[in-house]
């Protein structure tokens, strides 16, 4: 028999209900039913101290925003890795990190579990750097927390593992993959015809808007030299650093 690929994903954060919730839908709710994926919340809160379950405490040397403690942070961590052999990657989320990428995408789709440390922004006690794998960031903006940079790399790294993906949303030749930008899509209607209403002169204006001629001839090879054309052109436009960047 041959054995299918089946990941795990373990987010650490004080919004379980969030991150559960967000299974619920679509191609990751479709990949836990196939068995595929595995998804846990865990709830960050339930590591905390003493009665009030504290997890965070003010900053040494001052400032503002409170600080999640590494020993609650630890715990969780210790946890969720599980004793398993499994291939496991321990990612804290923060503006700090390296930014991900697609490749990183397609690296972290070979691990068999992954384990999410939300933290919030105000931040976290710098010494559990030392018992993360790596630190990444979804890009130069500051977030509440990480838990939305948790699921934009959660689905990325998903539409990368066997399986997750049908045969009709393959993630091969999607932007990035080959350092451009994709091509333009069109479906129905050939003509659109959109009546645009000019709110100052009370006028109406009607536009047509044709789907480009050369994906109504049925020629593949122009079709394809078409695509490549317009992948190129609006990637010299909107991103000329994609094409300088080395090939992953
Ligand atoms: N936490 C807050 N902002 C973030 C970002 N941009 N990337 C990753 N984690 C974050």
């Amino acid at each position: 028999m041959v054995k299918v690929k089946k990941i795990a994903i373990v987010t650490i954060t004080l919004f379980p209900a969030f991150i559960q919730r967000y299974a619920e839908f679509g191609i990751i709710a479709r990949a836990i039913l196939n068995k595929r994926l595995s998804w846990k919340a865990l709830d960050l809160r339930q590591f905390g101290l003493d009665a009030r379950q504290t997890v965070d405490d003010r900053p040494y040397g001052g400032g503002v925003g409170m600080v999640l403690r590494p020993d609650v942070l630890f715990r969780a961590i210790q946890l969720a890795r599980g004793k398993s052999k499994a291939k496991t990657r321990v990612i804290l989320l923060t503006p700090s990190g390296k930014q991900f990428q697609q490749k990183d995408a397609v690296r972290l789709a070979k691990y068999d579990e992954l384990v999410f440390v939300s933290a919030r922004y105000e931040g976290y006690d710098e010494r559990i750097t030392k018992f993360v794998d790596e630190e990444l960031s979804i890009g130069d903006y500051v977030l509440m927390g990480g838990e939305l940079p948790a699921l934009v790399i959660a689905e990325a790294v998903l539409r990368n593992v066997p399986g997750v993906l049908g045969k009709d949303e393959s993630a091969v030749g999607e932007s990035f993959s080959d350092r451009m930008l994709e091509y333009p899509q069109y479906t129905k209607p050939e003509t659109w015809i959109v009546e645009i209403r000019n709110k100052k002169h009370e006028t109406r204006k009607k536009k047509f808007l044709r789907v480009p001629g050369v994906l109504l001839t049925g020629h593949h090879a122009n079709i394809q030299e078409w695509r490549i054309a317009e992948a190129l052109r609006r990637t010299k436009k909107r991103r000329p650093d994609l094409l300088d960047s080395p090939k992953h």
